[in-house]
């Protein structure tokens, strides 16, 4: 990757909290490159969930990947990404820098993989906490900590801040996670498939949690699921990656497959 392009800011508006303008993804091979996304554009909406589906292997991860800066070194990527009203070049990972954390947190299908196994749950969110926060005293801290374990149904007097991450199921697992996106004042959170490893009833709390933290804290969700159900019901925009692009479906037109695979 390399570190050319400027970074510049656009000015304000009801502007998306995400634009991705063009991405493309290749990975240089022994002969030719392998084109996993060819031009992908999407708007994400303040406060909104917006879905991104689509088969697998069809680069919705790599999308993540991208936004974030972390493609793997291999990987060639091309195109704009315009984050909370800053553009930056999909090559340009220096532009990302201050936005981190700040302004987008990642939430992935497996949050042990996230969560260190060795470090009470109470601990992890207060260490985030003080990060973006070094001016809170330690009472403070916890009392936040508190706060924000409430925030996602994990009351802290049930004794949630004192478990270990393997205390916990699947789902309140994801549930810290979503503390942790909440502790950054993260406003744009990438769910990469959150519910795959949840039982429905434990999926459709997880994402009843995502829309109340839309409706309430005005977060903004890029909801990567392959659970139409789930995506009809929550989402406010759908796309689909086909062929390296997204195109946006219609509610009924996201249903279709799910209608075919009924006897
Ligand atoms: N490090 C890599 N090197 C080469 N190809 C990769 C690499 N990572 C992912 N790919 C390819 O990119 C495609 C999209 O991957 P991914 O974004 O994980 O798909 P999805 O999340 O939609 O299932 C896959 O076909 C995969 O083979
Ligand atoms: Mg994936």
């Amino acid at each position: 990757m390399c570190v050319t392009a400027q970074q510049t800011t656009v000015t304000a508006g009801r502007q998306p909290i995400l634009r991705l303008d063009g991405l493309s993804v290749r990975f240089a091979g022994r002969r030719e490159p392998t084109t996993v996304l060819d031009g992908l554009s999407l708007d994400v909406a303040p406060g909104s969930i917006t879905a991104l589906t689509g088969a697998s292997g069809s680069g919705k991860s790599l999308t993540c990947l991208a936004i974030l800066g972390l493609l793997p070194p291999r990987a060639l990527a091309t195109g704009r990404i315009v984050l909370d009203g800053h553009a930056y070049d999909a090559d340009n990972i220096g532009g990302l820098a201050g936005l981190r954390g700040a302004t987008v947190s990642l939430i992935l299908q497996d949050p042990a993989a996230s969560l260190n196994p060795v470090r009470r749950i109470g601990g992890q969110i207060a260490e985030t906490v003080r990060f973006w926060h070094p001016e809170l005293a330690k009472p403070a801290i916890r009392d936040r900590a508190a706060a924000l374990l409430d925030a996602v149904g994990l009351g802290a007097t049930d004794g949630f801040l004192e478990r270990y991450p393997h205390q916990l199921s699947g789902g309140q697992n994801q549930r810290v996670m979503a503390a942790l996106a909440l502790a950054s004042g993260a406003r744009l959170v990438l769910a990469d498939e959150p519910t795959s490893a949840l039982d429905p009833k434990t999926a459709h709390g997880l994402l009843s949690l995502f829309d109340r933290l839309r409706r309430e804290q005005g977060m903004s969700f890029l909801l990567i699921s392959h659970d139409m159900d789930s995506v009809v019901q929550y989402a406010d925009r759908i796309y689909r990656v086909t062929e390296g692009r997204a195109s946006e479906v219609s509610v009924e037109a996201a249903k279709e497959p799910w209608i075919e695979a009924l006897p």
